[in-house]
């Protein structure tokens, strides 16, 4: 048994255990601890400890010495017409997958003072972040790859260093921004995945689509209620975070209708759509 697969069954509180679940440096065993974390909560048979102020250790995120880390710019782009580039593909969203299970780990044992819900409301997205990245690299297997055989970009942790003093900016900044991104970025990816004939692969993003679109829900939810909380208007903070915390550009075309699945407001909408509508004229 594992380090992090035995704190799930021994530590006193699912925080504690969440903490060493995201030390825990093999990514299978990783996948498999934050799966049982949350099984174990469900059935409850884990306490939880909202209060519990937890020092960091070195050495967050525990992951593997592969993949090797690059700078996005170099990374290579493949045509996914050719078995490579769809491995490649694979290969990136995997390692997505692989940071999402540590983002949604993280938020569970560093805010302390949170319901108990937004606990295990982040334990249920790091359990389907783990779904996510087993569906991937056995789906990579099948073109006769494994996690690692790529480099792959540190942008997503980046964030979750940058966010890791506020709880605020965590939900702004992660699920709202870089989660939504991924709602906006799925039917494309999915539809060139079914030119090239890769029907299995496109059924994994539709399984990623419906959970990732519960994530930005989750996401939205808390960030709101640390808006009330702090008598802030959710359109005023989150323009300044994202502006504080250098929050990436959005650019279309967006996914309105997951995105309004996910609770992002009529007004916001309305902002993207014309943002959206802004672009299309600077192209013409
Ligand atoms: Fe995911
Ligand atoms: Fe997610």
């Amino acid at each position: 048994m594992t380090l992090a697969v035995s704190s799930v069954f021994s530590a006193a509180c699912v925080r504690s255990a969440a903490l060493a679940v995201l030390l825990e440096r093999d990514p299978k065993a990783k996948a498999e601890a934050a799966l049982a974390l949350y099984a174990r909560l469900m059935a409850g048979e884990a306490a939880c400890l909202p209060s519990l102020a937890i020092d960091e250790p070195p050495g967050l995120p525990g992951r593997p010495a592969r993949p090797q880390l690059v700078e996005p710019r170099l990374l290579q782009r493949r045509s996914m017409k050719s078995p490579e580039g769809r491995a490649v593909l694979l290969h990136a969203l995997a390692h997505i997958e692989f940071n999402a299970i540590n983002l949604a780990l993280d938020a569970v044992w560093r805010f302390a003072g949170m319901p108990e819900a937004f606990y295990a409301d982040w334990l249920k997205v790091a359990s389907e972040e783990a779904h996510h990245f087993s569906l991937l690299v056995a789906r990579l297997a099948d073109y006769g790859h494994a996690y690692g055989d790529f480099p792959a970009h540190d942008g997503l942790w980046d964030m979750c260093e940058r966010t890791r003093g506020d709880v605020l900016a965590r939900m702004a900044l992660v699920p709202r921004t870089l989660e939504a991104r991924g709602l906006d970025a799925s039917p494309p990816i999915r539809a060139r995945l079914l030119q090239a004939g890769d029907h299995a692969s496109a059924a994994i993003l539709d399984v990623i689509l419906r959970d990732e679109i519960g994530h930005v829900l989750i996401g939205n939810r808390w960030f709101r209620y640390v808006c009330d909380r702090q008598a802030l208007d959710p359109h005023q903070a989150y323009l300044r975070l994202a502006e504080q915390y250098r929050a990436p550009k959005l650019r279309g075309p967006f996914n309105f209708d997951a995105r309004r699945e996910a609770g992002f407001d009529a007004a916001e909408l309305a902002a993207l759509a014309q943002q959206d509508s802004g672009a299309d004229r600077r192209e013409e």
